[in-house]
């Protein structure tokens, strides 16, 4: 059980202080309990936060001028309070605008946790079978409960695989393709040079919306999120988590002519987005603190991110390296992960059959045992944030070779 957290440390209820990795599934980018998104927030108290649901707010509205500035691709935005309803909400836009049913996911990929993409983020190879060339994955559900009928209009693709996603467009009518473009619930799976360009082109030429999940890279990987790193333009994007550093607050944006129909004039085109709490105060004061502290000084602070950041992956790296343990530490920008196998994962497939998750548990379990908090299942990423310092980052590189000479 877990009593405090202050910038990059934890502390267990037994008094126990681990250096923190896990930042709570990554949205603490700036750190736990950070006092000026405290501050941000006690302040949105004192000045009107039960504004909620009576209808737009200054917070709301600023909020919106700050996304839209911050990524180019976001004409209009809406803000939710979780990822996974902001994903429910693309997708239920994207079948209104193209008038089809169907949705395209990647294996490996985690979109949220309701029946539309609720798929299992890490089955087992024996559940996956063999590798699938110019075909769809079977829907592993990731709950019971979801409707054989729902799991019919779902299509899971591989990552970084354009062939199969050509084959579905041909197949079905597919209203959109949501997809992270790194997938980052299996450690970070960086896409390949011409992938994201490529779903983009097939999108177009096949009149699917696309939908970049950047729940996770967003914000973590640059101020205009990882889109703006790949020079790819999605038709609608979801972010959550870092945006508002902890506090529970999703965006998503997009091309004005899709958003559009959450306010169409006509009942029959109009796609409804409702939630009692969307746009709330405080977790907007929390984003807009967490948005102007990211562009402060020309975004310096991802500067000092990707400092440590590249410290720990080196470091890592070279601990393996001395030891003969074949791993290959992939990181994108805060994000890590450190895979036992000779080369860096191209898709889920490629992990299942080459990584070692017996050395991963192992490893993370005597990490944690040391006071280095890393998420205890493998291929779990782990994030660093602007509080982790080099001492930190120093105590981590020492525990690390400790216990993988201890492996
Ligand atoms: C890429 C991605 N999309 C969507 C979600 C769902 O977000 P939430 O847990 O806020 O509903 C997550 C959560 O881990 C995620 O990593």
């Amino acid at each position: 059980m877990f009593a405090r957290a202050q910038g990059s440390h934890l502390w267990d209820a037994d008094g126990r202080e681990y250096i923190d990795y896990h930042a709570a599934f990554a949205p603490h980018l700036l750190g736990h309990n950070h006092p000026e998104i405290n501050a941000a927030v006690r302040q949105a108290m004192e000045d009107g936060w039960s504004l909620m649901g009576s209808g737009t707010t200054a917070w709301e509205a600023t909020l919106a001028q700050m996304l839209c500035a911050a990524v180019p691709t976001l004409d209009l935005v809406q803000i939710l309070n979780t990822g996974s309803e902001a994903t429910a909400n693309a997708i239920r836009l994207a079948r209104a605008y193209t008038e089809r049913d169907d949705v395209v996911v990647t294996l490996g990929g985690y979109n949220g946790w309701h029946d539309e993409v609720g798929r299992a983020v890490m089955p087992s190879l024996a559940d996956v079978g063999p590798r699938r060339v110019r075909d769809e994955y079977p829907f592993i559900p990731i709950s019971a409960g979801i409707p054989v009928s729902t799991q019919r209009r779902i299509h899971v693709v591989n990552f970084n695989d354009l062939e199969s996603v050509e084959e579905m467009f041909r197949q079905h009518q597919i209203a959109c393709l949501i997809t992270e473009p790194v997938l980052q619930n299996v450690g970070v799976v960086l896409p390949r040079p011409g992938y994201l360009e490529g779903l983009r082109s097939l999108c177009d030429l096949h009149g699917v919306v696309l939908i970049f999940d950047e729940v996770k890279t967003g914000f973590r990987s640059a101020l205009g999120g990882y889109q703006s790193i790949a020079g790819v333009t999605p038709d609608l994007t979801v972010f959550g988590k870092a945006v508002a550093n902890g506090w529970p607050l999703a965006v998503l944006g997009g091309k004005r002519e899709i958003m559009n129909r959450f306010d169409a004039p006509e009942p029959n085109r109009r796609v409804l987005i409702a939630g009692t709490y969307n746009g709330h105060p405080a977790n907007a004061a929390a984003a807009i603190a967490t948005l102007k502290i990211l562009g402060r000084d020309g975004g310096s602070i991802y500067g000092n991110i990707e400092t440590q950041a590249m410290s720990l992956q080196s470091g890592l790296q070279a601990i393996f390296a001395e030891r003969g343990r074949p791993a290959v530490v992939v990181r994108n920008a805060s994000a890590f992960c450190a895979y036992f196998m000779d080369h860096a994962p191209y898709d889920l497939h490629d992990m299942l059959e080459h990584h070692d998750f017996n050395f991963d548990r192992r490893f993370r379990a005597k990490l944690i045992e040391q006071g280095i908090y890393h998420f205890p299942l493998p291929c779990k990423q782990g994030s660093v944030s602007a509080a982790h310092t080099k001492a930190d980052i120093d105590r981590t590189l020492e525990v690390a070779q400790a216990v993988v000479a201890s492996l």
